[in-house]
């Protein structure tokens, strides 16, 4: 469960991306995060993943309080969610393999283990001959299924995808996509940030629109 009470955010002293927002997503929720670019669908995304705090409020993730939290429980809880990065980032001087290995190397998983899951996410996303490619002399469609595949690999509990399909084709977008829902049947919580209103349309399900500060929510269309 996310829920988030009374909850502000902004940068300094710009003003607040959120105001005062309550929202609860249930276990195994998917949703989609909507609003014009600038809005601050990013920066609540990184809010979920604990890189920012929130000015005031309280933000519960994963059945977690964080406001209050020891370092080493935050750590824990942070392993249990997948990003993906609108920017990719992933890290230049690690190979594709290990930078898709990382989350299960965080999580000390067995050398075996780590090569097994490894080789299989880089088979479904068709990159296996990819491995050991530094990121630079990737094209961004590749960056970006990397970066998918770095998100998923250790089946997250809660999965934050920030503009995950902008670099992908129709039939690329359309595998990620139930990818996607494989995950959110075995109870995963999958929150989708996109300005794309024709992705929406063609996958339906409800939303979270960020405006004026403001969280909105709608059903599925
Ligand atoms: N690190 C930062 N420091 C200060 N302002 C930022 C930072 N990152 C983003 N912003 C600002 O916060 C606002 C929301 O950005 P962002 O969360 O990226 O929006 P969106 O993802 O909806 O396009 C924008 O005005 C942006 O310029
Ligand atoms: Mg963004």
């Amino acid at each position: 469960m996310i829920q988030l009470d009374g909850v502000s955010l902004n940068y300094k002293d710009d003003i607040p991306l959120l105001e005062n927002v309550n929202l609860h997503i249930p276990q195994g929720g998917f949703c989609w995060l909507t609003g014009p670019s600038g809005v601050g669908k990013s920066t609540l995304l990184r809010m979920l993943h604990l890189e920012k705090k929130s000015s005031t409020g309280l933000v519960t993730i994963l059945d977690t309080p964080t406001n209050h939290a020891r370092r080493s429980i935050l750590c824990k809880l942070k392993q249990r969610i997948g990003m993906v990065y609108q920017d990719f980032r992933l890290i230049p001087n690690l190979t594709v393999f290990d930078n898709v290995a990382l989350p299960l190397r965080l999580q000390h998983s067995d050398e075996e283990t780590v090569q097994r899951w490894t080789m299989r996410i880089l088979g479904w996303m068709g990159l296996e001959h990819k491995k050991y490619v530094y990121p630079k002399f990737l094209s961004g469609g590749e960056q970006q299924r990397i970066s998918i595949a770095r998100a998923v690999i250790h089946r997250p509990n809660l999965l934050l995808a920030d503009e995950p399909t902008n670099a992908l084709d129709d039939y690329q977008v359309k595998r990620l996509m139930d990818l996607f829902y494989d995950l959110n049947d075995l109870g995963c919580t999958i929150i989708i940030a996109t300005h794309n209103d024709a992705l929406i349309r063609q996958f339906p399900a409800p939303r979270l629109k960020l405006e004026n500060g403001q969280l909105w929510t709608s059903d599925a269309v």
